[in-house]
């Protein structure tokens, strides 16, 4: 859902990144309108916010926008979110003592809609008591602050106080505006495609990208969920923020490290594609063509099946599969959530669902089937997500 985020852009060198910020924004779709400090405009010139956003800059050099004088007060009114990113310490002080002094503070204050807040600066000022007292002092007033990530510092030390990545902090502005239907859920989520080694260079896998699982991930998180996720490959990215990421790409150790979690959570959500056989004879070296014409023999064992096996622990959190089939889609799934005894089963199709960006999804639980319309990832995650605390609301 399209929504108005204003951004505000503190004196830091990371005002650089926040034109990058602007632009993913506006790629998903949302309206943005930049405010700027005096120093913020001393980095980044306004014409080039002005230019990204297509809006009009509010800054304290050039203010076009204010011909009221109120524009500071209209802005937060016309907007759904606003992030200050970069946050500088001195910035961060001011807004948690409740000073107003210039355009950014004014607009902090003046508000009505969530803040939030990416900090950026020198690894000291970070940990400086002063700035953790500030800091804690923001969250506990309900703004939201996006931790900085460790790495190179523009002042030539290293250490924790860039600013989270324009991508981190795309990915998890939404979350401000999302309802938090799994508040207080601990969720464990499978994802990715499944590899199993037939020698050191090579291996069996399967055509899953896992953006379903990752979009699920980032669904259950934005619903206020702790999320951990136990993947296989991906191309998609691994999502920001979550609890714990495990990597287990054969499935021996996926179900492994599932099962040490599975008890501890609320939700399970199977989205990986298990190889359902692993290679009995894996070589320890790489095998090579030996002349003889005759082929190696790979000999298959089953793999335990992960989701059913969450499913028959004696305290089983609730659990969600995925049949993603190429044919009798409906009929192997209805059959897959008896066999695996599991509440709810997502049915898809192979066709579109494997690799892709968007999914058709039927859901059946024991009140029926919902066929969801084809869309993105993200909005079909959402909807699963809601049928999930729906179904948890029942008891
Ligand atoms: O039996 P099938 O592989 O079709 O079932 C698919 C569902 O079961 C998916 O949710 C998948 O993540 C899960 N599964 C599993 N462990 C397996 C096989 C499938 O968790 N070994």
């Amino acid at each position: 859902m399209p929504k108005h985020i204003l951004l505000g852009v503190s004196g830091g060198i990371a005002a650089y990144k926040a034109c990058e910020l602007v632009r993913l924004l506006k790629k998903q779709g949302h309206e943005v309108s930049v405010a700027m400090s005096r120093a913020a405009a001393e980095f980044v010139s306004p014409l080039t916010f002005q230019a990204l956003s297509g809006n009009p800059v509010l800054s304290e050099t050039h203010d076009g926008a204010a011909a009221d004088g109120m524009a500071h007060i209209r802005l937060t009114r016309e907007a759904d979110a606003f992030l200050i990113a970069p946050a500088t310490a001195n910035t961060l002080a001011k807004i948690a003592n409740g000073i107003a002094d210039n355009l950014l503070t004014n607009l902090a204050a003046a508000r009505t809609c969530p803040l939030a807040a990416a900090p950026a600066m020198n690894v000291h000022m970070w940990r400086n008591p002063a700035n953790q007292r500030n800091i804690a002092q923001l969250t506990a007033d309900g703004i939201t602050v996006f931790p900085p990530e460790s790495g190179d510092l523009a002042c030539g030390e290293t250490g924790e106080g860039r600013m989270a990545e324009p991508a981190t902090l795309a990915e998890l502005l939404p979350d401000l505006w999302t309802e938090k239907i799994l508040r207080g859920k601990n969720v464990l989520i499978t994802a990715g495609a499944t590899f199993e080694p037939i020698d050191p260079v090579r291996g069996i896998t399967n055509l899953s990208s896992g953006k379903m699982g990752a979009a699920l991930a980032r669904a259950c998180r934005a619903a206020g969920a702790r999320v951990t996720l136990v993947h296989g490959l991906m191309q998609a990215a691994l999502p920001a923020a979550l609890h714990e990421t495990v990597s287990a790409a054969r499935a021996q150790d996926m179900y492994r490290e599932v099962m040490a979690r599975a008890a501890d959570n609320d939700i399970f959500i199977a989205v990986a594609a298990v190889a359902d056989y692993t290679v009995k004879n894996a070589a320890a070296h790489k095998i090579k063509k030996d002349g003889s014409g005759t082929p190696p023999v790979i000999e298959l064992a089953e793999n335990p099946d992960i989701l059913a096996a969450a499913a028959a622990l004696p305290h089983p959190p609730f659990c969600v599969g995925f049949a993603a089939e190429s044919r009798n889609v409906l009929e192997y799934a209805r059959a897959k959530r008896l066999k695996k005894n599991i509440p709810l089963i997502a049915a898809n199709d192979v066709s579109l669902a494997m690799g892709g960006d968007d999914n058709q999804i039927t859901l059946i639980d024991k009140h029926g089937e919902t066929a969801l319309p084809e869309s993105g990832k993200d909005q079909a995650a959402a909807a699963i997500v809601g049928r999930i605390a729906h179904l948890l609301d029942e008891g």
